[in-house]
């Protein structure tokens, strides 16, 4: 299916649709390639996962990779790698360094979110980029892994930005994101009279709720109603059934066009409720805590009564595409599905942020 996507886009580029085990040593020879770009399953290293890392057989294509990389008749000079937030300590990324190291390239390892470009959805997500023999990258910071774009100032980035455990020092990421990393606690120390880690409303603790004040305050993200498709188009379709509104309601990430967060879109969007992406909030002068409030005291034809006036939706497929950075002109052939959409953009790269580290590297 992603490969009709891709093509529907694309239609003059060459598409092979083979496993990457199935193409042999000489035909890669023949192709003679510039750049690697490869976002390989993610599964084996997701920290829901197994973690099965290099045994696991989803891996077998990276490795593939690797092996035929020092075997190729002209090494590309350009490589480019996505992988989800714990990649960075896998065997999977050793072996890619020591591959790295044996071919002669040169390498940075990121930890990135779109909002590092102002975008107000979280997903954070590890990046390599590497080049064949040249000089190191300007910003280069040897076994360390940058949380940020490198400034056009190397020294900047150098001096107080780099950290090699993630989430130890001050970066573009949200607070939420530095907040994924269990080592560090909500950076907000409570002054309140509310015990810490206390319920406010709807399952919502003060640190949570401070977190989510300070993001949507953040003015250096944009807001989501930059985002939003228009408002006069039928959205029926995309409103919260009441069977989810009164089963989920309390696991539901609730935002306004006004905020400047979102958490990460994941493939279930759409149909699984919980972490699977933020919904949206179009009665946007009803506020959300006299709603919850008490709420669980209510029978339950009043509970979805109440629940009903906040207008909640899902984001559309387009907007979810408007977030992760494709341009206008990309679309879906008419054939697929939206819940097939959602499981597409929910494996989807930031485009926004690949471009920038594409520019680096090729800079
Ligand atoms: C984490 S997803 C990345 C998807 C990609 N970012 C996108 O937006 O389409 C991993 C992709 O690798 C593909 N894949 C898995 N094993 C493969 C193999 N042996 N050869 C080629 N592709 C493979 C899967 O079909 C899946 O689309």
């Amino acid at each position: 299916l992603a490969n009709d996507v891709y093509k529907h886009n694309f239609p003059s580029t060459p598409l092979w649709a083979k496993t990457i085990e199935g193409i042999t040593l000489k035909e890669f020879d023949k192709l003679s390639f510039d750049m690697i770009l490869m976002s390989p399953p993610c599964q084996p290293f997701t920290r829901i996962g197994l973690q099965g890392d290099v045994s696991d057989p989803r891996t077998k294509s990276f490795l593939y990779i690797l092996d035929i990389l020092p075997r190729l008749q002209k090494l590309p000079k350009y490589l480019l790698l996505e992988n989800v937030k714990g990649f960075e300590s896998s065997s999977a990324r050793n072996e890619l360094l020591q591959t790295l190291a044996t071919c002669g390239f040169k390498y940075q390892e990121f930890l990135l979110s779109p909002t590092c470009l102002g975008i107000p959805n979280s997903r954070l997500r590890y990046f390599l980029i590497a080049k064949l023999h040249q000089e190191p990258f300007s910003f280069q910071a040897p076994g360390q892994i940058l949380t940020r774009f490198p400034d056009k100032d190397p020294e900047d980035l150098l001096k107080e930005k780099v950290t090699d455990k993630v989430g130890e020092t001050s970066s573009s990421l949200s607070s939420e994101e530095k907040n994924l990393d269990p080592s560090i606690g909500p950076d907000c120390s409570s002054k309140k009279s509310l015990p810490k880690g206390a319920f406010l409303f709807k399952l919502e603790t003060v640190e949570e709720m401070e977190r989510k004040h300070n993001q949507d305050n953040d003015s250096s993200i944009q807001m989501l109603k930059d985002f939003l498709e228009e408002e006069n188009k039928d959205m029926s379709q995309y409103f919260l059934p009441p069977k989810s509104l009164l089963r989920y309601a309390f696991l539901l990430d609730i935002v306004k066009p006004t905020c400047r967060r979102s958490t990460c879109f994941t493939k279930g969007y759409g149909h699984y409720i919980e972490g699977t992406g933020s919904v949206l909030q179009t009665a946007v002068d009803v506020q959300l805590e006299s709603v919850f409030k008490h709420i669980d005291e209510l029978p339950e034809d009043e509970k979805l009564m109440k629940l009903s006036t906040l207008k909640l939706r899902y984001f559309t497929p387009r907007e979810i595409a408007n977030l992760h950075g494709f341009p206008l002109e990309f679309g879906f052939p008419e054939k697929v599905t939206v819940k097939q959409c959602y499981r597409l953009l929910g494996n989807s790269l930031n485009v926004r942020v690949v471009a920038k580290l594409i520019s680096i590297l090729l800079e």
